[in-house]
């Protein structure tokens, strides 16, 4: 529970103090943003009183509101409602208990933190006029850094954190997030990601951390630590943390064939297994570290979307795990049930306990029908009112009702966005997670690592070696990112100039430019920036494209084999190297590394050595995919592969 910090007693020894304390109580607490407060009806009220438990200040405010209100709560709409992000009178009238900006949804005055900060505080401050004055959650996908805003410092994707294995780097990770965050104005961001991955023909396979459940449960459980804070700490949810949504709950990298949003078909006694046993894992140590909000997942589990399972929701995650937080759909999940109609879905997904709708543009139409359902009994107010408790429940524990709008914190954490500080951090997971699958050796006393190291004039090819877009991947500045300087940061390239001043790198696109005198090739090549169904991928969608092949197999045939080709792969997920791998000397993936790119060079052409492992098993050719766990033929690169700069195993 975070600690309200009154003032200490010998601090307002003077009557002065005590009578300008006594009087701001009496006229009703100072409005939020400092501004001078009307008449406040409820200025008295138990639900006002930061001293009162938050049971008392629940049950009190609930008291209070009427059906309407309770709706409202459970609602949650996108800023761009109304087409400019300036929805104030619509949060002011009917006191909904959230917002959120979906991927790429910025501020219309444009995408900098100012405006981000000044458009969401005006939200804030909308909420603070509503009848009772409930603040909104505001959230936002801070899935590798507070991704959404220009300038912030982007972290690599959580695979490239799975290839770390460093818990007390992702913690500091969610820390640092959670700040750039803050700093905006937002108290909630949605995440971690706690699928287990499986199946790379998924788009969303690099937004987890791997393949084994352990060091799923492990780095995601430090990720909530971070967001939030450690639950047992007198920092825990203070505002230098936020809210987190564990997700998507559940199944998610269990699909048939990595389709998203795709459907779990398994023998009912083994899914129940694989779920008891296995993928929940990561969930229940999440909840026990005090993860406040849970996501549900768009898939279905054996023709039962997770959006309406009952049984599931209601039964086991809040019956048998006993889950306290808020239960929130995903971006219109609702649609996502089974019914004919939305009233139909729309109690489906509630009566099976999801709590908060985040029915982003058609916020409207879902608070009438809940109106309609709850009056024609098909929603009990017995399920309204433990949804809404529960969401100010969270809203009470997080201390957002004390808290300013714009404070003195967030402003300083505003300032702190893009900090050297963070960058260094983030540059630090960059070269953590870098990891050497190959390094063959060049001479009796050089691999192709060590060959790179000692050479002073290098060619560098491929697109992905001077782009900040491909390099941060999806979920970037837009929802599915995209190529060119798409926000601040280092690129490879850049980091190679700084870190290796004294060596000569000639960046060129094709072989034929490549000097008689190049001493070593480094080729970058992966996959453009994507984000969910939009990466789902075929098997020959996952074999290296024709540039990166092209461009591997034209330099070794240019240098021969005495100069190596070194490959540096910016990719989500293994990919199918077959038309070239023979001509690759030595091959790591820097996965989706993010804003901090000198990160690479740090290892290549400095001290720091490889210690990234692969968190995922990479199979001979993505057609393998379905034996790749069971037939180790097929396997290219197993779990934990990681080598070092000499060419043995890290582990
Ligand atoms: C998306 C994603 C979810 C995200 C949400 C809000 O569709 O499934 O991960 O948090 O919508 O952007």
């Amino acid at each position: 529970m975070r600690k309200i910090n009154l003032l200490p007693a010998k601090k307002i020894a003077s009557a002065g103090m005590v009578f300008v304390l006594a009087a701001s109580m009496l006229s009703g607490c100072e409005k939020k943003d400092g501004s001078k407060a009307e008449k406040d009806p409820y200025a008295k009220a138990v639900f006002r009183d930061a001293k009162a438990s938050t049971e008392d200040r629940v049950k009190d405010l609930m008291s209070k509101m009427d059906i309407n209100d309770k709706i409202a709560q459970m609602i949650m709409a996108e800023r761009n409602v109304d087409g400019g992000g300036a929805a104030y009178a619509m949060v002011k009238q009917y006191g909904l208990g959230a917002m959120l900006s979906g991927g790429g949804s910025a501020p219309t005055s444009g995408n900098n933190p100012e405006n981000w900060s000044e458009e969401i505080n005006n939200y804030k401050k909308a909420a603070s006029e509503s009848k009772f004055g409930i603040p909104i959650l505001y959230g936002v996908d801070s899935v590798h850094g507070n991704s959404n805003v220009y300038g912030t410092t982007i972290f690599p994707h959580q695979i490239g954190l799975g290839a770390t294995g460093d818990a007390e780097l992702v913690e500091k990770i969610g820390t640092v997030t959670a700040s750039e965050t803050r700093g905006i104005g937002s108290n909630y961001a949605f995440s971690p990601v706690l699928g287990v991955a499986y199946d790379e023909h998924w788009g969303r396979f690099y937004e987890c951390f791997g393949e084994n459940t352990d060091l799923v449960t492990e780095l995601g459980t430090a990720y909530v630590n971070g967001l939030q804070g450690r639950k047992d700490s007198d920092d825990f949810l203070s505002q230098n943390h936020l809210l987190c949504s564990i997700k998507h709950f559940v199944g998610e990298g269990q699909v048939k064939n990595g389709y998203n949003q795709g459907n779990v078909e398994m023998d009912a006694k083994e899914w129940d297994d694989k779920l008891k046993n296995d993928i929940i894992k990561p969930y229940v140590s999440a909840i026990e570290a005090g993860a406040q909000t849970l996501m549900v997942s768009y898939n279905s589990i054996n023709g039962v979307n997770c959006h309406e399972n009952k049984e599931l929701i209601t039964d086991y995650l809040k019956g048998e795990l006993g889950f306290k937080g808020i239960v929130i759909s995903d971006y219109d999940g609702v649609e996502h049930c089974k019914g004919a109609e939305y009233k139909v879905q729309l109690a489906e997904c509630v009566n099976a306990g999801v709590d908060m709708l985040m029915e982003p543009l058609d916020w409207q139409n879902c608070y009438y029908t809940m109106i309609n359902l709850v009056n024609d009994g098909t929603v009990s107010e017995d399920r309204i009112n433990d949804a809404v408790s529960r969401i100010l429940t969270v809203k009470f524990d997080a201390g957002l009702f004390e808290e300013k709008i714009n404070s003195d914190i967030e402003k300083e954490q505003l300032k702190q966005i893009g900090s050297e500080e963070h960058r260094t951090l983030a540059r630090q997971a960059v070269s953590e997670s870098l990891t050497l699958l190959k390094n063959e050796k060049m001479s009796d006393d050089k691999t192709a690592i060590q060959t790179l190291a000692a050479a002073n004039k290098i060619a560098v090819m491929g697109e992905a070696a001077d782009d900040i877009g491909t390099q941060c991947g999806g979920w970037t500045i837009s929802w599915t990112g995209s190529k060119g300087k798409t926000t601040e940061g280092t690129t490879i390239l850049e980091g190679f100039k700084q870190v290796a001043s004294d060596k000569e790198f000639e960046y060129v696109d094709s072989a034929d430019k490549i000097s008689a005198d190049t001493q070593a090739v480094v080729v970058v090549a992966g996959e453009d920036p994507y984000s969910e169904t939009q990466g789902d991928s075929t098997g020959f969608g996952l074999f290296l494209d024709e540039e990166g092949t092209t461009l591997i197999n034209e330099a070794k045939a240019k240098v021969g084999d005495n100069v190596p080709v070194i490959v540096i792969l910016v990719t989500g997920r293994p990919l199918t190297l077959r038309d070239s791998y023979d001509n690759i000397d030595a091959l790591m993936s820097a996965w989706l590394p993010g804003s901090e790119c000198a990160g690479i060079a740090d290892v290549l052409f400095g001290e720091k050595e490889f210690t990234g492992t692969s968190p995922v098993t990479w199979p001979v050719t993505a057609f393998d995919i379905s034996n790749k766990l069971v037939d180790d033929s097929v396997v290219l690169f197993k779990y934990g592969t990681g080598l070092k700069k000499d060419g043995s195993s890290i582990k």
